[in-house]
């Protein structure tokens, strides 16, 4: 009998020994690397495309990107990011030639932006956004905004501050976070006459359902409907002091959505922050200003056609 309690402990202490193995290595190697494919790509700038792509931009890459003492996309420490995630800094992608973008290639931008890999072949985890969904014409937008001469992108010389991803990072890199497909087909815009369509196209690419969906961790980027409580609320994103700011639930449950809310009503939340009776929404929730009341209530009327989720969450402001 003793003899097999032997045996199984050396079995269970070979086991320990080679998963310490495993972790140190994991931590004294980095976030995975690999192969980037070279894309054939060059911008088809336009004032029209660098205007939609300042929009965009404005909305999606700002947030992270724009630091406020230079007043250009030079990055910052993200105060927002989650402690256990590591140290984080989004970079500078102004045209510096030295520390921001000025040397990429347009392919090279476009194959990060949509798979997440960058062109030394890195894999950039979730802190990082990625557009796989987006249509062809809109990641051309946001490139030639980032090529424009628009003052937040003039090259500046403020150098990068590597991120410092943590252990649990690097683990979740090779196990659960992985680079998207690059798409094989063409993403069309959507029919801007089809509001419903329109306001999916929207609710997705501007990552609203990422957010206000239960988990950033069961979210599915390549099929955002199959995200775990898709537009239920309840996510928990982190304020500017790191404190949880619950989502709100989004879908048309009338007690716990906003199934009881009018466009208008929606359309003021979005582009103003403005709650009927109730305080300013508040960071990260930031005002979409950028959008017209037909794009802002486009979205409303998808989310009025999608699955009710019951699902009640208090709101945390402080
Ligand atoms: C949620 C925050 C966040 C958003 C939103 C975001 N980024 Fe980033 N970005 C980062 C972080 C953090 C890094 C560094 C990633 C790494 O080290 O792998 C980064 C890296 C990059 C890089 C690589 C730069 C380099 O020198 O390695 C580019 C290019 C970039 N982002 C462009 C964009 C664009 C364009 C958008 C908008 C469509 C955008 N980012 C939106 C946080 C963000
Ligand atoms: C970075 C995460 C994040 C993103 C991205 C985001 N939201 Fe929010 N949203 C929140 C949080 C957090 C709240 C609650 C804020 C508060 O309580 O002050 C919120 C609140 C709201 C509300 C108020 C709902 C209510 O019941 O009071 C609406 C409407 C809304 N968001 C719509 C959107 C739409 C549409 C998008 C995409 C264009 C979007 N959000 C993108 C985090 C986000």
């Amino acid at each position: 009998m003793k003899k097999v309690f032997k045996i199984v402990g050396i079995g269970l202490g070979i086991i320990v020994l080679l998963m310490a193995i495993a972790l140190i290595s994991i931590s004294a190697s980095d976030i995975p690397s690999y192969e980037v494919e070279k894309i054939d790509y060059k911008v088809t700038s336009s004032p029209e495309a660098i205007a939609r792509g300042e929009k965009l931009a404005v909305m999606l890459c700002a947030s992270c990107h724009l630091n406020h003492q230079t007043n250009k996309l030079t990055g910052q420490k993200m105060m927002d990011a989650p402690p256990e995630f590591g140290e984080i800094y989004s970079q500078n992608i102004t045209q510096d030639k030295t520390y921001g973008i000025g040397d990429w290639t347009d392919g090279e931008l476009v194959y990060l932006l949509r798979t997440g890999i960058k062109r030394d072949g890195k894999y950039s985890p979730p802190y990082m956004a990625k557009l796989p969904g987006m249509a062809d014409e809109d990641i051309n937008a946001v490139i030639s905004f980032l090529r424009s001469d628009h003052p937040m992108v003039k090259a500046d010389p403020t150098p990068d501050v590597p991120p410092k991803p943590s252990l649990l990072t690097k683990i979740l890199c090779r196990v659960a976070f992985k680079p998207l497909p690059m798409p094989t087909e063409a993403i069309p815009l959507p029919n801007a006459d089809d509001s419903v369509e329109l306001g999916k196209y929207l609710a997705h690419n501007l990552d609203c359902f990422s957010c206000h969906s239960a988990d950033f961790k069961t979210n599915d980027f390549l099929n955002p409907e199959l995200s775990e409580g898709y537009f239920g609320g309840g996510n928990k994103p982190l304020d500017l002091q790191g404190r949880v700011m619950l989502t709100s639930n989004l879908t048309p449950d009338k007690e716990t959505g906003i199934g009881n809310w009018t466009r208008e009503d929606f359309i003021k939340a979005l582009k103003y922050g403005q709650i009927k009776g109730g305080k300013a929404l508040t960071y990260p929730m930031l005002p979409y200003s950028q959008l017209t009341d037909d794009e802002a209530g486009a979205i409303f009327e998808y989310l009025q056609t999608i699955p009710p989720i019951k699902n009640k969450v208090e709101r945390s402001i402080y």
